[in-house]
């Protein structure tokens, strides 16, 4: 059996490390470490960036410059640039400082919803009538996370019916794609197939996108999974960084560097410069002061080819 015969020829890669990677590092990076990132994902020929969230400052302080990194960051004409958005207070920054896409967020397991939005599913679900339906109103683009798909790190196993009946729902509120989340990176590959199979019988692949976090070594395992289910959307931060502050043990995203090095060498096009990415990585890690730990950024890019 050919395992990667029917695999896509190309994919998107949705960039998260100056959403997912800065609000769970330490320090809080100054806004021109911040813009020079952004300025160094986009020469790696990222199209797809996740730049800041508009969520309290008193929840994510590290964030609590998005008005001025929306504002001043320049986003080639093929380029996007988005942003996280928990209400209404965070969808009118967003849309005063020139954001072109959000993306809102919630939980499948009631536990880590409550801790990281203050509110239960089910209120999280209808207040999405505040930032999704005014979004797309305005001709914004919505993407949507359902979060702790994989597992929760308060209940444990979570149901993935739980998870696809809020994917639905944001489908159905005209969110244009879900990244379903491994938020604390336990999934492995069976169970990865498992909630695949689940969600493809009901949804297109391209309505889906996989977000994993790296913390167990398994996301790429992971992330072949979802290819040989023909998902061409996944979400990566460069360097590694990443986790989410209310979900302890969420450390590190899948990093970009490692997920482009194993898509080329598949022959999956992504259209980024694995070099500048790599170079990229590099402001990455001298803005937080402190190492990363994606394997290629550690390792470097080198292939085995003379
Ligand atoms: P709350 O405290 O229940 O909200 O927080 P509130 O409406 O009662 O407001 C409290 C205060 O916050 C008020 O200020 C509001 O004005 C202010 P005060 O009157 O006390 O001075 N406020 C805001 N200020 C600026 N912008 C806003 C905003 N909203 C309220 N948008 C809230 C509710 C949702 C706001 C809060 O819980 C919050 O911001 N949570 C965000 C938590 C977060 O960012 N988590 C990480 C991102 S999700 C993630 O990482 C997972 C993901 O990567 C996928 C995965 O891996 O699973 C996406
Ligand atoms: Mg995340």
């Amino acid at each position: 059996m050919a395992l990667f015969e029917h695999i896509p020829t190309e994919v998107s890669v949705y960039e998260v490390s100056l959403r997912d990677g800065l609000q769970n590092e330490r320090a809080t990076v100054p806004l021109r470490g911040k813009l020079r990132l952004v300025d160094a994902l986009v020469a790696s020929g990222l199209r797809r960036i996740e730049i800041t969230s508009f969520v309290s400052p008193k929840w994510i302080p590290q964030l609590a410059d998005a008005d001025e990194v929306a504002e001043h960051a320049k986003a080639p004409e093929a380029v996007t640039f988005s942003a996280l958005c928990p209400n209404a207070q965070g969808l009118e920054r967003a849309r005063k400082a020139g954001i072109r896409e959000i993306a809102v967020f919630i939980s499948a397991s009631e536990t880590h919803n409550r801790k990281n939005v203050n509110k239960t599913i089910a209120d999280t679900l209808a207040a999405f009538v505040e930032t999704v339906i005014p979004a797309r109103e305005a001709g914004m683009r919505v993407r949507g996370y359902v979060s702790t798909v994989w597992g929760c790190p308060y209940e444990g196993d979570v149901d993935p019916r739980r998870a696809l009946e809020i994917a639905r729902k944001l489908l159905e509120m005209g969110v244009y794609q879900v990244s379903l989340s491994d938020t604390i990176g336990v999934g492995t590959p069976r169970q990865t197939e498992r909630i695949l199979k689940m969600a493809l019988a009901e949804f297109p692949a391209r309505s889906l996108a996989m977000h994993m976090h790296d913390t167990r070594g398994t996301a790429l395992a992971n992330v072949l999974v979802g290819l040989a289910h023909d998902i061409r959307d996944f979400d990566a931060s460069v360097g590694g960084m990443g986790g989410c502050p209310y979900a302890p043990g969420a450390a590190g995203n899948l990093a970009t560097e490692d997920l482009v090095f194993m898509l080329h060498g598949m022959g999956v096009a992504t259209g980024v410069d694995l070099e500048r990415l790599w170079e990229a990585g590099k402001v990455a890690e001298s803005i937080v002061g402190r190492p990363l730990p994606g394997k290629v950024h550690q390792a470097g890019v080198r292939s085995l080819k003379a």
